[in-house]
């Protein structure tokens, strides 16, 4: 397979995002194609550097979303398109769809502002295919509270955030039907890799 395609994982806070991309990494180079993975927030030093503000740091909403906009622009200028343009397939765990659903559904962004943003930072580019893990929030939670680090800004906020931030992810789905595939990450690590793999042979016949 030749031709490069731009792949987004999605889904809240410890859905299970992270747990499947090698997986799907692997999924893509038995295929043959190389595959370049990535993610957002970060994605490039400088990225990388508003990632630390960005969870750490607190700010205003629109600020909040301005700044995952501009470690976006710099993502999508030195690493996505670069890869694209020589043949590799891009796997990004997160992008726009987040910013639609963290800060739109969980800070209140108004959605026009944010579409501004979208046309703003990649005119034109949208990924091919975007895995949604869905999954309830208190799930997520216990998931979360098992692993024993020190939960970030968005990952202190509390259950209704993320009761929003699902909402919004089903909203985008629900625009984009043929883009955005929901996966049901509920049950073992190797059910929802069923449920996966079964999404991406259907996305990539
Ligand atoms: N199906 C599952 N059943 C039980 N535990 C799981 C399952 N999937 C993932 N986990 C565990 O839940 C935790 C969160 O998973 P993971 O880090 O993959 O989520 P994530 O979506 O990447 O979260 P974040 O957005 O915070 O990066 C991890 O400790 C992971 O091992
Ligand atoms: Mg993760």
């Amino acid at each position: 397979m030749t031709n490069a395609r731009f792949i987004t994982v999605e889904g809240i806070d410890g859905a299970g995002k992270s747990s499947h991309l090698e997986f799907l990494a692997g999924a893509i180079r038995a295929r043959g194609a190389e595959v370049v993975t990535t993610r957002e927030p970060g994605g490039t030093p400088l990225g990388e550097r508003l990632r630390e503000l960005v969870l750490h740091e607190a700010m205003e909403g629109t600020t909040e979303a301005l700044v995952m906009f501009a470690a976006r622009r710099e993502h999508l200028v030195r690493v996505i398109e670069p890869a694209l343009a020589r043949g590799a397939w891009v796997l990004s765990d997160r992008f726009s769809d987040a910013t639609y659903a963290y800060q739109c559904g969980g800070r209140g962004l108004d959605r026009a502002t944010f579409r501004a943003l979208e046309a703003l930072v990649h005119p034109g580019r949208q990924p091919d295919a975007t895995f949604l893990f869905d999954l309830d929030p208190a799930v997520a939670y216990e998931r979360q509270r098992a692993q024993s680090r020190t939960p970030d800004r968005f990952e202190r906020e509390a259950a209704a955030f993320f009761v929003r931030v699902r909402d919004a992810y089903l909203e985008r789905a629900r625009e984009s039907p043929g883009r955005v595939r929901v996966v049901d990450a509920s049950g073992t690590l190797d059910e929802v890799r069923a449920r996966l793999a079964d999404s991406f042979r259907e996305a990539f016949p």
